[in-house]
Protein backbone atom coordinates (compact mmCIF):
# COMPACT_ATOMS: atom_id res chain seq x y z
CA UNK A 1 0.00 0.00 0.00
CA UNK A 2 1.57 3.36 -0.68
CA UNK A 3 1.97 5.95 1.84
CA UNK A 4 -0.79 8.49 -0.07
CA UNK A 5 -3.21 5.40 0.20
CA UNK A 6 -2.28 4.25 3.96
CA UNK A 7 -2.60 8.30 5.17
CA UNK A 8 -6.08 8.23 3.40
CA UNK A 9 -7.23 5.02 4.85
CA UNK A 10 -5.81 5.57 8.41
CA UNK A 11 -8.00 9.73 8.02
CA UNK A 12 -10.79 7.83 6.84
CA UNK A 13 -10.12 5.61 10.07
CA UNK A 14 -9.65 8.78 12.83
CA UNK A 15 -12.73 10.14 11.06
CA UNK A 16 -14.27 7.16 12.17
CA UNK A 17 -13.36 7.89 15.85
CA UNK A 18 -10.90 5.01 16.00
CA UNK A 19 -7.84 6.32 18.20
CA UNK A 20 -5.52 3.26 17.84
CA UNK A 21 -4.71 1.50 14.49
CA UNK A 22 -2.32 -1.74 15.74
CA UNK A 23 0.76 -2.12 13.71
CA UNK A 24 1.83 -5.50 12.74
CA UNK A 25 5.28 -7.01 13.64
CA UNK A 26 7.69 -6.96 11.07
CA UNK A 27 8.33 -10.51 11.75
CA UNK A 28 5.32 -11.55 10.89
CA UNK A 29 5.31 -9.67 7.86
CA UNK A 30 9.17 -10.93 7.01
CA UNK A 31 6.98 -14.71 7.50
CA UNK A 32 4.27 -13.91 5.72
CA UNK A 33 6.65 -12.62 2.44
CA UNK A 34 8.30 -16.20 2.82
CA UNK A 35 5.26 -18.23 2.94
CA UNK A 36 2.15 -16.95 1.35
CA UNK A 37 0.37 -19.40 2.32
CA UNK A 38 -0.04 -18.47 6.16
CA UNK A 39 -3.66 -18.11 7.30
CA UNK A 40 -4.42 -14.82 7.94
CA UNK A 41 -3.88 -13.61 11.55
CA UNK A 42 -6.93 -12.57 13.21
CA UNK A 43 -6.64 -9.61 15.15
CA UNK A 44 -9.23 -8.64 18.02
CA UNK A 45 -11.34 -5.72 17.77
CA UNK A 46 -10.14 -1.84 18.26
CA UNK A 47 -10.65 -0.28 21.73
CA UNK A 48 -13.64 1.23 22.04
CA UNK A 49 -13.78 5.08 23.73
CA UNK A 50 -15.14 3.54 27.11
CA UNK A 51 -13.09 0.84 27.28
CA UNK A 52 -13.11 -1.08 30.90
CA UNK A 53 -11.07 -3.94 32.34
CA UNK A 54 -14.62 -5.85 32.22
CA UNK A 55 -15.35 -5.15 28.84
CA UNK A 56 -11.93 -6.30 27.69
CA UNK A 57 -12.35 -9.71 29.73
CA UNK A 58 -15.32 -9.57 28.13
CA UNK A 59 -13.74 -9.45 24.53
CA UNK A 60 -11.22 -12.21 24.91
CA UNK A 61 -14.15 -14.29 25.90
CA UNK A 62 -13.57 -18.12 25.42
CA UNK A 63 -10.71 -17.40 23.28
CA UNK A 64 -9.42 -19.22 20.22
CA UNK A 65 -7.91 -16.37 17.99
CA UNK A 66 -4.95 -18.26 18.46
CA UNK A 67 -2.89 -22.49 19.14
CA UNK A 68 -2.27 -21.06 22.78
CA UNK A 69 -5.85 -21.67 23.66
CA UNK A 70 -5.64 -25.15 23.07
CA UNK A 71 -3.55 -26.48 25.71
CA UNK A 72 -5.16 -24.07 28.27
CA UNK A 73 -6.88 -24.59 31.71
CA UNK A 74 -7.64 -21.29 32.59
CA UNK A 75 -7.52 -18.11 30.46
CA UNK A 76 -5.07 -15.55 32.88
CA UNK A 77 -6.44 -12.22 32.62
CA UNK A 78 -4.60 -10.28 35.05
CA UNK A 79 -4.76 -9.62 39.22
CA UNK A 80 -4.34 -6.71 41.38
CA UNK A 81 -6.13 -3.41 41.96
CA UNK A 82 -7.88 -1.97 39.35
CA UNK A 83 -6.65 1.40 40.50
CA UNK A 84 -2.74 0.50 40.89
CA UNK A 85 0.16 3.04 40.02
CA UNK A 86 2.11 0.73 39.25
CA UNK A 87 1.34 -2.95 36.51
CA UNK A 88 3.93 -5.66 36.43
CA UNK A 89 3.97 -7.09 32.82
CA UNK A 90 5.86 -11.06 32.33
CA UNK A 91 5.52 -13.55 29.70
CA UNK A 92 2.98 -15.69 30.08
CA UNK A 93 1.38 -18.07 32.65
CA UNK A 94 3.11 -21.12 33.31
CA UNK A 95 1.40 -24.51 34.91
CA UNK A 96 0.45 -23.17 38.50
CA UNK A 97 -1.29 -20.28 36.99
CA UNK A 98 -2.70 -22.18 34.20
CA UNK A 99 -3.84 -24.01 37.40
CA UNK A 100 -5.53 -20.98 39.14
CA UNK A 101 -5.97 -18.72 36.53
CA UNK A 102 -3.73 -16.19 38.68
CA UNK A 103 -0.64 -14.75 37.24
CA UNK A 104 2.14 -15.65 39.13
CA UNK A 105 1.87 -17.61 41.74
CA UNK A 106 4.37 -20.18 40.78
CA UNK A 107 7.45 -20.22 41.85
CA UNK A 108 8.57 -17.07 40.16
CA UNK A 109 5.49 -15.66 41.36
CA UNK A 110 6.57 -15.79 44.87
CA UNK A 111 9.79 -14.43 44.37
CA UNK A 112 8.12 -11.66 42.50
CA UNK A 113 5.46 -10.81 45.42
CA UNK A 114 8.64 -11.00 47.95
CA UNK A 115 10.56 -9.10 45.63
CA UNK A 116 7.72 -6.57 45.65
CA UNK A 117 6.71 -6.36 49.50
CA UNK A 118 10.48 -6.35 50.69
CA UNK A 119 11.97 -4.39 48.42
CA UNK A 120 9.22 -1.45 49.22
CA UNK A 121 9.33 -2.61 52.82
CA UNK A 122 12.86 -1.69 53.31
CA UNK A 123 12.93 1.97 51.45
CA UNK A 124 9.89 2.73 53.77
CA UNK A 125 7.03 2.78 51.61
CA UNK A 126 3.79 0.37 52.41
CA UNK A 127 3.24 -1.15 49.31
CA UNK A 128 1.86 -5.41 49.29
CA UNK A 129 1.75 -6.92 45.78
CA UNK A 130 -2.42 -6.63 46.05
CA UNK A 131 -1.39 -2.94 46.03
CA UNK A 132 -0.46 -3.41 42.29
CA UNK A 133 -1.77 -4.62 39.27
CA UNK A 134 0.07 -7.99 37.44
CA UNK A 135 -0.56 -9.06 33.92
CA UNK A 136 0.99 -11.03 31.00
CA UNK A 137 2.12 -10.31 27.46
CA UNK A 138 0.02 -13.84 26.09
CA UNK A 139 -3.03 -15.01 28.98
CA UNK A 140 -2.78 -18.88 27.82
CA UNK A 141 0.08 -20.91 28.85
CA UNK A 142 2.16 -21.70 26.06
CA UNK A 143 3.52 -25.45 25.14
CA UNK A 144 6.19 -26.82 27.58
CA UNK A 145 6.63 -23.10 29.23
CA UNK A 146 8.00 -22.23 26.23
CA UNK A 147 8.13 -18.34 25.02
CA UNK A 148 5.09 -17.00 23.12
CA UNK A 149 5.63 -16.59 18.95
CA UNK A 150 5.70 -13.22 17.59
CA UNK A 151 1.92 -14.14 16.67
CA UNK A 152 0.37 -15.18 19.67
CA UNK A 153 2.15 -11.60 21.06
CA UNK A 154 0.69 -9.84 18.55
CA UNK A 155 -2.93 -11.19 18.85
CA UNK A 156 -2.63 -11.41 22.59
CA UNK A 157 -0.53 -8.42 23.07
CA UNK A 158 -3.73 -5.99 22.01
CA UNK A 159 -5.57 -7.19 24.82
CA UNK A 160 -2.72 -6.30 27.36
CA UNK A 161 -2.59 -2.64 25.53
CA UNK A 162 -5.97 -2.27 26.31
CA UNK A 163 -5.84 -3.00 30.04
CA UNK A 164 -2.82 -0.63 30.24
CA UNK A 165 -4.51 2.13 28.12
CA UNK A 166 -7.96 1.24 30.96
CA UNK A 167 -5.47 0.95 34.08
CA UNK A 168 -3.19 4.25 33.09
CA UNK A 169 -0.38 3.48 35.64
CA UNK A 170 1.82 5.79 36.71
CA UNK A 171 4.61 3.28 35.56
CA UNK A 172 4.71 -0.06 34.40
CA UNK A 173 7.49 -2.69 34.99
CA UNK A 174 8.37 -5.04 32.26
CA UNK A 175 9.69 -8.07 33.42
CA UNK A 176 12.44 -9.96 30.75
CA UNK A 177 12.94 -9.87 27.35
CA UNK A 178 9.31 -10.97 26.05
CA UNK A 179 7.48 -8.11 28.23
CA UNK A 180 10.57 -6.05 26.81
CA UNK A 181 9.81 -6.49 23.42
CA UNK A 182 6.06 -6.31 23.21
CA UNK A 183 6.12 -2.96 24.90
CA UNK A 184 9.09 -1.06 23.87
CA UNK A 185 10.14 -3.30 20.59
CA UNK A 186 13.82 -3.67 19.64
CA UNK A 187 16.02 -5.98 19.80
CA UNK A 188 18.36 -5.14 22.71
CA UNK A 189 18.53 -7.14 25.75
CA UNK A 190 17.31 -7.12 29.30
CA UNK A 191 20.71 -6.81 30.64
CA UNK A 192 21.62 -3.65 28.67
CA UNK A 193 18.00 -2.06 28.95
CA UNK A 194 17.60 -2.77 32.45
CA UNK A 195 17.47 -0.19 35.21
CA UNK A 196 16.99 2.89 32.95
CA UNK A 197 13.55 4.46 32.38
CA UNK A 198 11.62 3.92 28.91
CA UNK A 199 8.37 5.05 27.44
CA UNK A 200 5.29 3.02 26.12
CA UNK A 201 3.20 5.61 24.34
CA UNK A 202 3.33 8.23 27.49
CA UNK A 203 3.86 5.81 30.28
CA UNK A 204 7.07 5.22 31.92
CA UNK A 205 8.44 1.84 31.62
CA UNK A 206 10.89 -0.11 33.90
CA UNK A 207 12.69 -2.92 32.48
CA UNK A 208 13.95 -5.72 34.94
CA UNK A 209 14.63 -9.22 34.65
CA UNK A 210 12.37 -11.96 35.02
CA UNK A 211 12.40 -13.12 38.26
CA UNK A 212 12.31 -16.67 36.56
CA UNK A 213 15.80 -15.62 35.59
CA UNK A 214 16.94 -14.69 38.94
CA UNK A 215 15.96 -17.87 40.21
CA UNK A 216 18.15 -19.39 37.74
CA UNK A 217 20.99 -16.94 38.05
CA UNK A 218 24.10 -18.05 39.83
CA UNK A 219 25.53 -15.31 40.64
CA UNK A 220 23.75 -12.44 43.39
CA UNK A 221 24.65 -9.82 40.44
CA UNK A 222 21.41 -9.69 38.71
CA UNK A 223 19.43 -10.12 41.96
CA UNK A 224 20.91 -7.25 43.84
CA UNK A 225 20.46 -5.19 40.00
CA UNK A 226 16.32 -6.55 39.87
CA UNK A 227 16.58 -5.08 43.37
CA UNK A 228 17.92 -1.65 42.18
CA UNK A 229 15.64 -1.38 39.91
CA UNK A 230 12.51 -1.51 41.75
CA UNK A 231 13.77 0.96 44.12
CA UNK A 232 14.17 3.22 41.16
CA UNK A 233 10.96 2.60 40.45
CA UNK A 234 9.32 2.79 43.54
CA UNK A 235 10.90 5.93 44.24
CA UNK A 236 9.88 7.50 41.13
CA UNK A 237 6.27 6.06 41.82
CA UNK A 238 5.61 6.98 45.94
CA UNK A 239 7.96 9.80 46.51
N1 LIG B 1 5.98 -16.23 34.40
C1 LIG B 1 5.34 -15.22 33.77
O1 LIG B 1 5.90 -14.56 32.91
N2 LIG B 1 4.10 -14.98 34.12
C2 LIG B 1 3.44 -15.65 35.05
O2 LIG B 1 2.28 -15.35 35.31
C3 LIG B 1 4.14 -16.69 35.69
C4 LIG B 1 5.40 -16.97 35.36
Amino acid sequence: MSRELLARVLAYYRDLGFQDIYRRMPERAAMEEENPALPPIELPGLAPADDALDRIREDIGDCKRCRLHEGRRNIVFGAGNPRAKIVFVGEGPGEEEDLQGIPFVGRAGQLLTAMIENTAKKEGIPLLRDDVYIANVVKCRPPKNRAPEPDEMEICGQFLFRQLEVLKPKAICVLGGTAMRALLGGKEGVTRMRGQWCKWRDIPVMVTYHPSYLLRAYNTGPKREAWEDLKKLFHFVYD
